[in-house]
């Protein structure tokens, strides 16, 4: 029996954090083994924001490919490879734009926010408007029907299934398959700072890599409840990032439970939450850190796992692509 396939991506613009372990890593792992998995170094894609700064996208690629192995994801049972070095993706991508109007990518609401937050304006570069049609690109050029994402993208494999529909329609036969978004249960984490969205960029995260000072200093800096300023008063648990992230980290649920009742009654000091989930992200980072170093003294392996992953990520996007050709009727030489 052939196993679904699965693609996941990320952009390389920084290293990996905790959030990216919580969103999706974790789900990665435990996939690994029922399905086909591919994990995409989508560099092409993070220069459609990061385009004055391509030394930074090439430098992350290293850096996110040692997370996903540090973290445990085995290259003899995932693919990784690496966007830039799989031109089908880009023929697909250009197809693609044929099969959706300005009005349809404007309209997409990770589109919409992004361009809100990034402040782009009309100024948005066209790349990154168009990064929807890539990323169907990317979507069915491995043929996926499984892809684990954050809420936040979940209208990108809505707009994925639209261009399938429409290519489909005019090949006439069903040559693309629809995928499914599979939105994990956790949600996403918010920064240290209590802001809804954790990021390198935010200066809100902890790196897979960081260091049992920065892990310290993060815990430390976290972001409780203004209003708990004695251990007797009542505290809040909605909003407070060091319960969110004991929910989302620590094993021991009838623990936290009971932790929650004490801090909301009063009675519970932010110094004693705060070293309990200082333990846990310490257990939790400590051996991803170690194995992470470790790998990177030998940055051959990781180029030669890249570079075999992306030999078998091209075949694979090449058939989609001359199936496709086909498909649609166009000439062949
Ligand atoms: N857009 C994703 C992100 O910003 C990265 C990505 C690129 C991706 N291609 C993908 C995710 C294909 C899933 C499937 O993190």
């Amino acid at each position: 029996m052939t196993k679904p396939v699965i693609l996941t991506g990320d952009r390389t613009t920084g290293p990996l954090h905790i959030g990216h372990y919580a969103g999706s890593l974790k789900s990665r792992l435990e996939m690994q083994d029922s399905h086909e998995q591919f994990l995409l170094l989508a560099d092409t894609q993070a220069l459609t924001d990061n385009a004055n700064d391509p030394d930074k996208v090439r430098r992350s690629v290293l850096e996110v490919a040692l997370d996903y192995l540090a973290v445990g994801i085995d290259p003899a049972k995932s693919t990784i490879c690496l966007q830039s070095h799989l031109p089908a993706l880009a023929e697909l991508s250009m197809l693609y734009l044929n099969f959706v109007t300005v009005a349809r990518l404007e309209r997409n609401p990770t589109i919409k926010d992004e361009i809100r937050a990034r402040g782009f304006g009309r100024d948005i570069p066209a790349g990154f408007l168009c990064y929807p049609a890539a990323q169907a690109a990317d979507i069915t050029g491995f043929r996926a029907t499984v892809v684990p994402v954050g809420e936040d993208q979940a209208p990108l494999i809505e707009q994925t299934n639209e261009i399938v529909r429409r290519v489909n329609a005019v090949a006439g036969q069903s040559v693309l398959p629809e995928a499914r978004a599979v939105i994990p249960k956790a949600g996403r984490l918010p920064g240290i700072d209590g802001k809804a969205k954790m990021s390198k960029s935010g200066g809100n995260a902890i790196a897979l890599s960081a260091s049992p000072d920065q892990i310290a200093a993060a815990v430390r800096a976290m972001f409780t409840d203004p209003g708990h300023l004695r251990v007797s008063d009542p505290g809040r648990v909605e909003g407070n990032v060091v319960f969110t992230y004991l929910d989302a980290f620590d094993e021991d649920h009838t623990e936290v439970a009971a932790l929650k009742e004490q801090y909301q009654r009063g009675g519970l000091g932010d110094g004693v939450i705060k070293r309990r989930l200082d333990g846990v992200l310490q257990a939790l980072i400590g051996p991803i850190r170690d194995r992470r170093a470790e790998l990177a003294r030998d940055p051959g392996y990781v180029l030669d796992v890249i570079r075999q992953g992306t030999e078998v990520a091209r075949a694979r996007t090449q058939d989609t692509h001359r199936a496709l050709v086909q498909a649609l009727g166009l000439f062949r030489l």
